[in-house]
């Protein structure tokens, strides 16, 4: 069971943000990682439509014998896990915006949240406000149209950072001195963010800790692998652009075999 892959999923490629950290973290442990980028952005998709993709997308991890899943997508957590973890029994890692070490980490007590419509509209996003956002004043912006331009693998694109630029106004504006990076995508422009907003403020994303918390889990189920080999690394992808190969090559760094779903 133990030598068996991880499972990760998200709407498209921004989960491989998260994959990086999982394998520089757990570097023995093989990887299976699905794009279901034909049907992203799930941001402006209703829960319904966000469950039955994720339901699809973890039959077919499932199928390839997958020991865990990790959801490594805030907007198909937020959506999604409270039915996938009523349908799998095999353990299921989400993730959410990182409301709380934000609200640690300001000094001015303004933090502002970049995520995706659908995150931010959710009970679990209320939720986590209400848990850590007490004390904190938080600036949220929902910012459509920039999960497509990393898509398309465009980070550096004049409209992608005219986009980033209308996104972090607002912020900026409001004084966030921490600003929490709420979608897996996003951290593929975390060079652009950092220049519009400056050295002074803090970006927080969350995917080292959602592999930490993977190992901990792994461990607590002994569910690690004892392989000494390096680990392999699979990826698929239902895309249908031409590129799609190539964008996944440049945002995981190196060279890739992707399958087609
Ligand atoms: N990567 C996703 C997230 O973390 C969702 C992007 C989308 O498909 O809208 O929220």
């Amino acid at each position: 069971m133990s030598s068996r892959p991880i499972g990760v999923l998200d709407s498209g490629v921004g989960g491989i943000s998260v994959l990086k950290h999982i394998h520089a973290l757990l570097p023995h442990e093989n990887l299976m990682y699905v794009a279901d980028s034909k049907y992203a952005p799930y941001g402006n998709k209703t829960p319904e439509e966000i469950i039955a993709r994720c339901m699809t997308i973890a039959d077919f991890l499932i199928a390839q014998h997958v020991k865990v899943l990790v959801v490594a997508c805030n907007t198909a957590t937020a959506a999604a896990i409270g039915a996938m973890r009523e349908t799998y029994d095999l353990p299921i890692i989400g993730m959410e915006p990182a409301v709380k070490p934000a609200a640690e980490a300001t000094k001015n007590g303004v933090i502002g949240v970049l995520a995706t419509v659908g995150t931010l509209q959710s009970a679990q996003f209320a939720a986590l406000l209400e848990s850590y956002g007490r004390n904190v004043r938080v600036v949220t912006q929902g910012c459509v149209g920039l999960v497509e331009c990393i898509e398309r693998g465009e980070l550096d694109a004049p409209e992608t950072r005219a986009l980033l630029e209308k996104y972090l106004k607002p912020l900026l504006a409001e004084g966030a001195d921490t600003i929490v990076l709420g979608c897996t995508h996003y951290p593929f422009v975390k060079a652009q963010i950092q220049h519009i907003v400056g050295e002074n403020v803090t970006l927080i994303d969350t995917g080292a800790a959602v592999a930490k918390q993977l190992k901990n889990k792994l461990e607590e189920k002994g569910l690690l692998s004892t392989s000494r080999e390096k680990a392999k690394v699979h990826f698929w992808t239902n895309s249908e652009a031409e590129n799609a190969e190539q964008v996944t090559e440049k945002l995981w760094g190196n060279h890739v075999d992707e399958h087609r779903l």
